[in-house]
C-alpha cells in the first residue's frame, strides 16, 4: 500500500512538474484546405491535453501501462491481430476518449506502426481536445458533406498518429451510426489503410445504440469499467449487447476524480471478469 501510494505520488508530482513545462507540440504536419465545409479552418494540433499521458508523462506508470496494453494488443496470444478496435463503456465518463486516444498515440509512438484514431462519438466528441485540434472538419463533414476522406484526416506529428475529429456536430448520431455511409467509411479505411490499425472511440454501449451498431463492424473491443462507476448488472447487459466474442479485454480504469489522482491499470480477459 505505502508503495503503490509512494508511486503514485511521484507519479502525480512527475505529471504536474510535465505538465508545467508545458508539452510543446512538435512540427506538425500540414492538412488540406477544405473551402467547402462550414468548419472550414483546419487547425494543426498545437498543445494536448496533459492526460495524454504518452506523450505528456512518457515514463510514468500510466504511460507504461499503455505500452503493455499495447503490446497484448500487437502481440495477441491467440487469434489473428485486431486491425480494427473500438474503444466503449457501459456508461459515459469511464475513460474511453483517455484510453483510446493514450492507446492510439501508444500503438503510434512504436517503431513500425501506422495508426488512425477515430472519433466516432458524435455526442459528446472529445478525442480533438485531447490531441489539441481546434474547429476542424471531420467524420460527418465526409459523411455528409461528403469531404474527401484525405481533408478530414489530421496528420498529428507525434509518432504516425492521425485522427479524424468527429467534425461538426450531428444532430442524430445513432442513425447516422447505423447508417449506410458509415459502413462504407469504414469498410473504406480498411481497405485503403490497410497498414494501420484504426482506433475507435466511441459512444457508451448502455446509453446509445451506436456501440452496438459499431461493434458489428470491429475486430475487437476494448471495454472501459471505472472504479466505483458502472454498476455490475449495467456492465454485464453491456457485454451481453455488444457480443463477447470481440471483446479483446477489460481496461480497469482506477481513476476516481474524488481521489484526485492516477491509478493503474489492469487488463484482463472477459472469462477471468466472470462473464
Ligand atoms: N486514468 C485517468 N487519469 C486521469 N484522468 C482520467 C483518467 N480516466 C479518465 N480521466 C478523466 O476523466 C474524464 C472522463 O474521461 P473521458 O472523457 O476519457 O471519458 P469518456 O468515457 O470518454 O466520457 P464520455 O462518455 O463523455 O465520452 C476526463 O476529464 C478524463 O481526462
Ligand atoms: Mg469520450
Amino acid at each position: 500500500m505505502g508503495k503503490i501510494s509512494d508511486a503514485l505520488e511521484k507519479h502525480k508530482k512527475e505529471t504536474v512538474l510535465k505538465t508545467e513545462r508545458a508539452p510543446v507540440a512538435p512540427e506538425v504536419a500540414k492538412t488540406a484546405q477544405i473551402p467547402s465545409s462550414p468548419l472550414s479552418h483546419v487547425h494543426a494540433p498545437t498543445k494536448y491535453d496533459p492526460k495524454l499521458v504518452v506523450l505528456s508523462a512518457p515514463d510514468s506508470m500510466d504511460a507504461e501501462n499503455f505500452k503493455i496494453l499495447r503490446s497484448q494488443i500487437l502481440f495477441p496470444k491467440e487469434g489473428k491481430k485486431p486491425r480494427v478496435i473500438m474503444v466503449t463503456s457501459a456508461l459515459p465518463g469511464e475513460g474511453k476518449t483517455f484510453v483510446a486516444s493514450n492507446l492510439a498515440a501508444s500503438i503510434a509512438l512504436g517503431f513500425n506502426e501506422y495508426v488512425l484514431l477515430v472519433d466516432c462519438d458524435f455526442r459528446r466528441p472529445s478525442v480533438h481536445k485531447m490531441l489539441g485540434i481546434s474547429l476542424v472538419a471531420g467524420l460527418y463533414d465526409h459523411l455528409i458533406h461528403k469531404l474527401p476522406l484525405r481533408d478530414v484526416i489530421v496528420k498529428t506529428g507525434y509518432g504516425k498518429l492521425s485522427v479524424i475529429p468527429a467534425g461538426s456536430p450531428s444532430p442524430n448520431p445513432s442513425e447516422l451510426i447505423a447508417s449506410q455511409m458509415m459502413r462504407d467509411f469504414l469498410e473504406d479505411v480498411r481497405n485503403r489503410y490497410d497498414d494501420r490499425y484504426i482506433v475507435i472511440d466511441a459512444t457508451p454501449a448502455q446509453v446509445t445504440a451506436e456501440a452496438n451498431v459499431l461493434s458489428q463492424y470491429v475486430d475487437g473491443i476494448l471495454f472501459v469499467i471505472m472504479a466505483e462507476r458502472a454498476p455490475r448488472e449495467a456492465i454485464h447487459r453491456s457485454i451481453e449487447n455488444i457480443g463477447k466474442e470481440k471483446i479483446l479485454g477489460i481496461v480497469f480504469n482506477g481513476y476516481n476524480q474524488s481521489y484526485r489522482g492516477y491509478t493503474k491499470y489492469y487488463k484482463k480477459y472477459y472469462k477471468e471478469y466472470g462473464g
